[in-house]
C-alpha cells in the first residue's frame, strides 16, 4: 500500500499542449514502439502477461492472457477493438486520458496490434463526446504523418490502420459484444457467449477487446519492464490506475496511484470532504458496484481486497456522498439510469429495472410499505445472475447494498410519509439548484 501518487499516464496533463505528438515525444513518447518493433510478438505478449496488467475496464481480466487466447494465425484478418464507450455513472478516466494524452492509447494500440498480428484496429468512442472524438482523429492523423501508422511502419513490413468510430451514446454498447454488433452497424445488444470475441469477434474474426486505460498502460510497461510495473500495486493487482473522485470532496478529479491505495489516503489528497461534512456512502467502482460506507475507508483499493469487503474495484470511480444525501434518492436516480439503458433483450432486466424504479420512487416519497423494501430485494434476486449480461447484475448492486447498510433510512421515509432530508440543506441537490438557476 502507498500514500504516493504515481503519475505516469497523467504525468503531463497540465502541459498547455499535452495532447500533441511533440509533447508526447518529449515525454518518452513512441520510444516503447521503437523497442517493441525490435522484439518478437511472443516476447511482447509474454512481457505483458508477466507484468500482471489486468483489464482496466471493470472486470480485471489479465490483459496478456486475453491476447494469448487468439487462435493461431490462419491468414485472415484479426482485430483490436478499443472500448472507449465509458458510460458508467461516475466513471471518468478514459475520457480525460484521451483528451489530455491521446498518444498513450495510439502507441499502445500499435504495439498491441503488432503483438497480436492485427492490421486494422478500431476505437469505439462514446458519440456524445465530440470534442474527444475530434482530438483522437487529430492524434491519429499525427501518428500517420510521423510514420507510426500506415504501410510498412518504420521499415518493418508491419501495416496498421486505425479507425475511430463514434457510437450513438448507449451504455450497453460498452458491453464488449454489444459494442461489436454496434460497430458492425447493428443495434447494440449483447451476443451469446461462447463464442468469445477472441475466437469470433468483429466480423466473426478473432478479436481482442480492451479498455482505453489497459491499452494506454502498455507503452510504459514495454519501456520500463514488467518488474517496474510489478513494483507498484499489490501482489495480484499490480501497477497503477486512475482513480476518479467525484461528488462531495474539495478537489474532485483524477488521481493516478498504485492499486491498493485506500479512500482515506485519496480523500486526504483530494482536500477532504466538502464543507467538512461526514462521509456517508461511496461507490468503489462506479454505480454498478455495491456501496461502501465510512466503515470501508481503509479497504485497500485492489481487486482482491475490495471483493473481500463485499464490493468490486470496477473502474475505480469513487463517487463520494456526504451525510446530507438521501441514499434512497441517490439509488432511485441510478436505477432510473439502468431502466433507461436496459437494452430490452432479456426479461429479468427489461421488466425488473422498471419495477425497481417504480417501487423506489414510491419509497422515496414515503409511500408504500415495508413489504416494498423486501420486494425490491426479491426482484433484485430475480435479476442477479439471471440476466443475459452484466448490466442487469449491476443494476441490483446499489439497491441491495443500500438496503444492507441503510434499511432504517428506507423505513424512516415510510414513518414520516416523506423524504427525511432537507433538499435546501443537502449537498446532493446542489447541482440541481445550480442548473435551475443557470
Ligand atoms: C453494461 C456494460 C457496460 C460496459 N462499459 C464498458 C466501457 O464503457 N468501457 C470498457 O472498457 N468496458 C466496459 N464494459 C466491460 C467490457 O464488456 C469489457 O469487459 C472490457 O472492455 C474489456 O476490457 P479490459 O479487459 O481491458 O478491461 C462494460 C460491461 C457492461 C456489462
Ligand atoms: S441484462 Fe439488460 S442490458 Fe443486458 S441483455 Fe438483458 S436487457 Fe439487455
Amino acid at each position: 500500500m502507498s500514500t504516493q501518487l504515481s503519475p505516469i499516464l497523467t504525468k503531463f496533463w497540465d502541459h498547455p499542449q499535452s495532447w500533441t505528438l511533440k509533447t508526447y515525444e518529449a515525454n518518452e513518447g513512441y520510444a516503447a514502439l521503437k523497442k517493441a518493433l525490435g522484439m518478437s510478438q511472443q516476447e511482447i505478449v509474454a512481457m505483458t502477461k508477466d507484468s500482471g496488467l489486468r483489464g482496466r475496464g471493470g472486470a480485471g481480466f489479465p490483459t496478456g492472457m486475453k491476447w494469448g487466447f487468439l487462435p493461431p494465425p490462419d491468414g485472415g484478418p484479426r482485430y483490436l477493438v478499443v472500448n472507449a464507450d465509458e458510460s458508467e455513472p461516475g466513471t471518468c478516466k478514459d475520457t480525460p486520458l484521451m483528451m489530455a494524452a491521446p498518444h498513450f492509447l495510439i502507441e499502445g494500440m500499435i504495439i498491441t496490434s503488432y503483438a497480436i498480428g492485427c492490421n486494422h484496429a478500431f476505437i469505439y468512442i462514446r458519440g456524445e463526446i465530440v470534442h474527444v472524438y475530434r482530438r483522437l482523429m487529430r492524434a491519429v492523423e499525427e501518428a500517420y504523418a510521423a510514420g507510426h501508422l500506415g504501410k510498412d511502419i518504420h521499415g518493418t513490413g508491419f501495416d496498421l490502420d486505425i479507425t475511430v468510430h463514434a457510437g450513438a451514446g448507449a451504455y450497453i454498447c460498452g458491453e464488449e459484444t454489444a459494442l461489436l454488433d454496434s460497430l458492425e452497424g447493428r443495434r447494440g445488444q449483447p451476443r451469446l457467449k461462447p463464442p468469445f470475441p477472441a475466437v469470433a469477434g468483429l466480423y466473426a474474426r478473432p478479436t481482442v477487446v480492451n479498455n482505453v486505460e489497459s491499452i494506454a498502460s502498455v507503452p510504459p510497461i514495454l519501456l520500463h519492464g514488467s518488474e517496474w510495473f510489478k513494483d507498484m500495486g499489490t501482489e495480484k493487482s499490480t501497477g497503477f490506475g486512475i482513480f476518479s473522485l467525484s461528488g462531495h470532496v474539495n478537489r474532485p478529479g483524477q488521481f493516478e496511484a498504485p492499486l491498493g491505495i485506500t479512500l482515506r489516503e485519496l480523500l486526504e489528497m483530494a482536500g477532504g470532504m466538502r464543507g467538512g461534512k461526514k462521509l456517508k456512502f461511496w461507490t468503489p467502482g462506479g454505480s454498478s458496484t455495491p456501496l461502501f460506507t465510512d466503515e470501508h475507508l481503509d479497504v485497500p483499493l485492489d481487486f482482491e481486497s475490495v471483493g473481500a469487503a463485499g464490493s468490486m474495484l470496477g473502474t475505480r470511480a469513487l463517487q463520494i456522498f456526504d451525510e446530507t444525501t438521501c441514499v434512497v434518492r441517490a439509488v432511485e436516480r441510478w436505477t432510473d439510469f439502468y431502466k433507461h439503458e436496459s437494452c430490452g433483450k432479456c426479461t429479468p432486466c427489461r421488466e425488473g429495472t422498471w419495477w425497481l424504479s417504480q417501487i423506489l420512487e414510491r419509497l422515496e416519497h414515503g409511500q408504500g410499505s415495508e413489504a416494498d423494501v423486501d420486494k425490491l430485494l426479491d426482484i433484485c434476486d430475480n435479476i442477479l445472475g439471471r440476466s443475459f449480461c452484466a448490466l442487469g447484475d449491476g443494476a441490483t448492486s446499489p439497491i441491495t447494498s443500500s438496503v444492507q447498510y441503510f434499511r432504517e433510512e428506507y423505513l424512516e421515509h415510510l414513518r414520516l410519509g416523506h423524504c427525511p432530508f432537507d433538499r435546501d440543506a443537502s449537498s446532493y441537490f446542489a447541482s440541481d439548484k445550480e442548473s435551475a438557476s443557470a
